[in-house]
Parts: structure tokens; C-alpha cells; sequence
């Protein structure tokens, strides 16, 4: 049984997903304007937006906002603020690819302390809440046993547009594709740190990440037993946008990886 406000976040993105399997299905139809080179907003996206701050509003009306396309308000309970992003993955979103999420994470004080991200096409729940563990459905989640980088699978976010010369993002698929068994770059950061929490990807990075592409992730991974870290191995992943999730076993090596490669490619300058 989910908790009152599991249950709230989790019932607005049921209702805003409805919208966005609709509007998935004429993908071709939607209008879209072109928001920053490789970013589009749809119509899809400022839908859900409104369904996610409705209904979240109508159920805790003072708590603060921060939505990706709204942006931040303050509430008048200054302890509480919903981070949203209500279509995470829009590139594959606006190319018929059916793997995208919704994301919400309710923080208390400074910190995540519930999180929800949804995957409507697969009808998967991913949801935590700070020390009661993390679930996908009705069953528990924990992140993978794997113990031997040259095992792990990694997933990445890769980046493109104005953020392509990213300062020793090559270097670090390069040190990261040599010592694993793969990598899978699969377009939804929220995602991404769910599968970490559901133990099918062993570990995840990426740079230059916001706040509502995070928040739920993090508490996801978190709560599922695994670590999550920036790059400097510090807890500042909402503020760098920096962000390294992974088992207890594999943080470690891939930390040191990724550490030496920025080094390299930097000393090489
Ligand atoms: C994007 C996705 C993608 C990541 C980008 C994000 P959006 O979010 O999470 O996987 O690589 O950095 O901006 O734009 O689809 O909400
Ligand atoms: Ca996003
Ligand atoms: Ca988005």
C-alpha cells in the first residue's frame, strides 16, 4: 500500500500520462516549437505540465513549484516544493520511440524526500519515499549485485545540441566502453536512474543534468541501496547537474574511471 503522498503523486501522473499516450499516438499531428537547438517542447508536454500542476496543487495547494516549463513559484509553505518534469525523453517522444517518463519529486526542507517516475508505455511505477525503500509496481526494487565492472552494463545521457563539446564527455564513454560490458544511452535521465534502482542498468552517468531530470531519480536509486554521487564524488548533483549513480560496488571503479579520463583530457590541453 502507498503512502497518502505516494498516492498523490502517483494518481497525477496517471491522469497526465492519459494525455500523453493519446497525444503519443498521433505524435505526427502534434504542433512543436523549437525550444533551443536539440530541444523541443510539444503540446504534449505543456498538457501534461497542466494536468501534473493541477493536480498536485489541488491536493497540497501551498507547496512551492519548480516545473520544467513554468518554472519556479514560491508557496506559502516555504518547507515544501514539487520538482516536475512532466515529459522526460521528448526526443524520443517527437520520434515515435515509446521509451519516455513523467517525474515528480516532492522535497521537505531542502530535501527529496518522495519521488515518482512514470513510464506510461510500459505501465511502470517507479516510487520511493525517503527511508521506506523504492518499488516499481507492487515489488520492491534493489539495485544489482554485480561486482566486476567488465560485467556492468552503464547507461549514459549523451550530450547534443549546444551542450555537444561537453569538456571530456568523449573521453569518458571512451574510458567507460573499454571496462564494461556495455553501454545503452536510452534518452530519459529519469529512467535512467529508475533502471539503475531496478537493477538493470549497474551504474549511470551524466553531465550538465536539471534539477527535475534528478530529483525523483535520485531518491529512487537511494532507496533501491545504491549511491549516487557528482563527479566529484561530493552531493551536489541538483546544483551541478553533474550526476554518477550506481551499486555499492561499482560506484567506486566508476568513479575513479570517469575522474581519470576528465583528468586526461584536460592535462591533454
Ligand atoms: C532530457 C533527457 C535526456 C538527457 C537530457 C535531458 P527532456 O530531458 O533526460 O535523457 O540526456 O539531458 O534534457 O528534455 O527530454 O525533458
Ligand atoms: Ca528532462
Ligand atoms: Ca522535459
Amino acid at each position: 500500500m502507498r503512502s497518502p503522498i505516494l498516492n498523490v503523486m502517483a494518481n497525477a501522473a496517471l491522469k497526465a500520462a492519459r494525455g500523453l499516450i493519446r497525444d503519443f499516438g498521433e505524435v505526427e499531428q502534434l504542433q512543436v516549437s523549437i525550444k533551443g537547438p536539440g530541444e523541443f517542447v510539444s503540446t504534449a508536454d505543456l498538457r501534461a505540465e497542466r494536468t501534473l500542476r493541477a493536480e498536485l496543487t489541488r491536493a497540497r495547494p501551498g507547496y512551492g513549484l519548480l516545473f520544467e516549463e513554468g518554472g519556479a513559484s514560491e508557496g506559502s509553505d516555504t518547507r515544501h516544493r514539487w520538482i516536475v518534469d512532466p515529459l522526460d525523453g521528448t526526443t524520443n517522444f517527437l520520434h515515435g520511440i515509446p521509451h519516455f517518463a513523467i517525474s515528480i519529486a516532492l522535497e521537505r526542507d531542502g530535501e527529496i524526500v518522495a519521488g515518482v517516475v512514470y513510464e506510461p508505455t510500459r505501465d511502470e511505477m517507479f516510487c520511493a519515499e525517503k527511508g521506506l525503500g523504492a518499488y516499481v509496481n507492487d515489488r520492491r526494487c534493489r539495485v544489482s549485485a554485480r561486482r566486476q565492472l567488465g560485467d556492468a552494463v552503464i547507461g549514459t545521457g549523451m550530450p547534443f545540441g549546444d551542450r555537444a563539446g561537453q569538456p571530456g564527455y568523449a573521453e569518458t564513454l571512451a574510458a567507460v566502453m573499454s571496462a564494461t560490458s556495455g553501454i545503452r544511452r536510452m534518452g530519459s535521465a529519469a529512467l535512467d536512474l529508475a533502471y539503475v534502482a531496478a537493477g538493470r542498468f549497474d551504474g549511470f552517468w551524466e553531465f550538465g543534468l536539471q534539477p527535475w531530470d534528478l530529483a525523483a531519480g535520485i531518491l529512487l536509486v537511494r532507496e533501491a541501496g545504491g549511491y549516487v554521487s557528482d563527479m566529484a564524488g561530493g552531493h551536489e548533483m541538483m546544483s551541478s547537474g553533474d550526476v554518477l549513480a550506481a551499486n555499492d560496488h561499482l560506484h567506486l571503479p566508476l568513479a575513479a574511471l570517469i575522474k581519470e579520463a576528465i583528468r586526461g583530457e584536460r592535462g591533454g590541453r
